[in-house]
């Protein structure tokens, strides 16, 4: 794995950027695999823990998975614009990402990847109730059925709330703290190709 450091170009850093983004995503060790991410919408700007299911550095795309009924896709239904941010303390560094989100649902996409998703795995999108919605008690907003033994049967429900965020990457921010003077650098996709510059940390 490349080291950034003061000799190290534009080039070199965007390569690392995905390189990491790519290891966080593999690694389910790595800080990356759970970056913060924000929306805007009706309750102003939000963010949440959620897991980098899929990084692809050629076509741009970082992917989580969500249930459609939660707020942050009913956000991104309105304002697509979202911001990611990964923070590796061990190294000191931290990417910020802007990126434009699209949301499968049902779609070829979906159903594709909720066939992989192990029956445990299915709990996060079988909640009977809308996730966020409030109660006099503690609700683990799960079936009973489910609790005792997942099936195929009783996480089918799932498929109507399962979805892929799927973001398109349109800049990065690179930041890494260092002794003798910080380094920071940002990249825009330009259409065709990455612009990039150095920026005062
Ligand atoms: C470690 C961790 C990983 C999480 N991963 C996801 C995820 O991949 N997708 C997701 O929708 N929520 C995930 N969550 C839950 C969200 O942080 C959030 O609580 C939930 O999605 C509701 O957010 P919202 O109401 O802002 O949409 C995760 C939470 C934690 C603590």
């Amino acid at each position: 794995m490349t080291v950034i450091n003061k000799q190290s170009s534009l080039e070199e850093i965007l390569s690392h950027v995905w390189n990491m983004l790519n290891h966080g995503n593999m690694d389910k060790q790595h800080p990356y695999r759970y970056p913060a991410l924000a929306t805007y919408g009706s309750e102003g700007i939000q963010q949440r823990t959620v897991v980098l299911r899929a990084v692809d550095t050629a076509q741009r795309t970082l992917t989580t998975y969500s249930d459609l009924r939660t707020q942050k896709v009913a956000d991104l239904s309105f304002h697509p614009q979202a911001s990611w941010l990964f923070y590796d303390q061990q190294a000191q560094e931290q990417i910020r990402v802007s990126s434009q989100v699209a949301i499968h649902h049902q779609d070829k996409q979906a159903m594709e990847i909720w066939q992989k998703i192990p029956l445990k795995g299915r709990a996060d999108y079988i909640g009977p109730h809308p996730p966020g919605a409030s109660f006099q008690h503690h609700i683990a907003n799960l079936p009973a059925d489910f609790m005792e033994e997942p099936n195929e049967e009783n996480t089918a429900p799932g498929i109507e709330h399962f979805c892929l965020l799927q973001a398109k990457v349109q800049s990065i921010e690179f930041l890494k703290l260092m002794k003798d003077g910080h380094l920071r650098a940002g990249f825009i996709w330009q259409q065709k190709s990455w612009g990039s510059r150095w920026i005062a940390p």
